[in-house]
């Protein structure tokens, strides 16, 4: 067993926000371990919710089609959420929830070290950046610390609104070279911190 497989087992067992007492199943994350991207969604839908696994419904669907356009299968990358529980009717997370679960998210990525984290959606971007606008920050890769952080649309989003469809599409196929170019092994910062990033 290993440390990350022990970390997704301890979060299957908390409780330590109301979203636990509604849902039916955790979804810590799921995929490879040596994984050198993470991609880290806003918080489990329904059907993840039924399933325990992260991005499995049409949003997955359309995250798997994403990644095939660039060489990868969903088990070649790591892939998880701000939010490991559902929130009710698939409301937005809550300040107070996204607090409570940081810890969860920073000590995966601490265990994982990819050498680049993909943010889908303004919940994941803006744990890394606050502050920043998607409209914004999409499609731009920023480096710190040695770790490349690369925001894109949520595939739910981007699903039914073809301008959006078109504009995710043409983010991930940036993905290849920048990973190319990323230094490996480094390590994560906490999320919410000041930052001093170049834009790629
Ligand atoms: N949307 C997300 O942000 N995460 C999932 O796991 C599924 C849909």
């Amino acid at each position: 067993m290993s440390a990350l497989s022990d970390l997704n087992r301890e979060i299957a067992n908390c409780r330590q926000c109301e979203l636990s007492r509604q849902r039916t199943r955790v979804v810590p994350g799921e995929g490879a371990e040596d994984a050198a991207i993470a991609l880290i969604g806003e918080a489990p839908g329904w059907h993840e919710d039924q399933q325990g696994r992260p991005f499995v419904g049409p949003a997955g669907q359309f995250l798997e089609e994403l990644l095939a356009s660039i060489g990868l299968k969903r088990s070649q990358v790591y892939i998880c959420n701000v939010l490991k529980c559902r929130p009710p009717g698939n409301r937005d997370p809550q300040p107070a929830e996204i607090a409570t679960c940081q810890q969860w998210l920073d000590r995966q990525l601490q265990l994982l070290h990819p050498r680049m984290i993909v943010t889908l959606g303004r919940y994941s971007m803006a744990r890394f950046f606050p502050g920043e606008t998607i409209s914004r920050m999409h499609g731009k890769a920023r480096r710190e610390g040695g770790m490349t952080y690369f925001a894109m649309y949520h595939p739910a989003a981007a699903l039914h609104q073809q301008k959006l469809r078109d504009t995710i599409k043409a983010d991930m196929l940036k993905i290849p070279a920048l990973l190319a170019d990323a230094p490996g092994v480094p390590e994560p910062r906490p999320a919410n911190q000041p930052q001093q990033l170049s834009l790629l």
